[in-house]
């Protein structure tokens, strides 16, 4: 099993689909053994909480330098053993050391079909703001690896998800995580954490 933490900020509905995977049987090779927050107050901690999940806060102070801050998380999960690391609505940039020392072994969902609506800028709501204001048909979620580009890095699965009539940001954010989102990001990790395996 591989040792997986999971990096939230906020409601945690993605590391909710991960905790109900793992409970079901699916992520066989993955155990999730960390789930950090940059958020005290996030909704997700409870949901970790709930499933007997070690939990740790660790945010970026204004005065640290994003190495300083790099070099916490990296102790943090070096302290619990991970091996790999799951973005699931994680809103601090993740430092370069960080990148460094979990080369391909970072996985980040986004709500779009990269490289449509991504990079700097480009996260919850305001996706699919972006992508209404587009007029495209489709969008949908991408899950990639982690590298020094915003949603730059390699990509390991998509699922395309229709844009409606009458659509607002709420309803197509909503319709992207059940229809793409909460299958595929449990999906992806299993996958990695099965290559990590052999
Ligand atoms: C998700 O839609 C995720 O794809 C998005 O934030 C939301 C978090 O929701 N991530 C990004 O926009 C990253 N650029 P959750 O806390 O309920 O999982």
């Amino acid at each position: 099993m591989i040792r997986t933490a999971v990096l939230v900020s906020g409601g945690g509905t993605n590391l909710q689909a991960i905790l109900d995977a793992a409970k079901a049987g699916a992520l066989p090779h993955a155990e999730i053994a960390l789930v950090v927050s940059s958020n005290a107050k996030a909704y997700a901690l409870t949901r970790a909480e709930k499933a007997g999940i070690a939990r740790a806060v660790l945010a970026k102070s204004s005065d640290e330098t994003p190495e300083a801050y790099g070099q916490r998380l990296i102790a943090l999960l070096r302290e619990h053993d991970i091996q790999l690391v799951a973005l699931a609505g994680f809103l601090t940039i993740l430092p370069e050391n960080v990148i460094r020392a979990f080369d391909h072994r970072i996985l980040n969902i986004h709500p779009s079909l990269i490289p449509s609506f991504c990079g700097k800028g480009f996260y919850g709501l305001r996706v699919h703001e972006a992508a209404l204001a587009r007029g495209v048909k489709l969008t949908g979620a991408t899950v990639h690896f982690v590298n020094e580009i915003p949603d730059g890095g390699d990509i390991i699965a998509q699922q395309a998800v229709a844009v409606l009539p009458g659509d607002t940001p709420e309803l197509l954010q909503r319709r992207v995580m059940e229809e793409a989102e909460w299958k595929l990001l449990p999906a992806a990790l299993e996958q990695v954490a099965s290559d990590l395996s052999v």
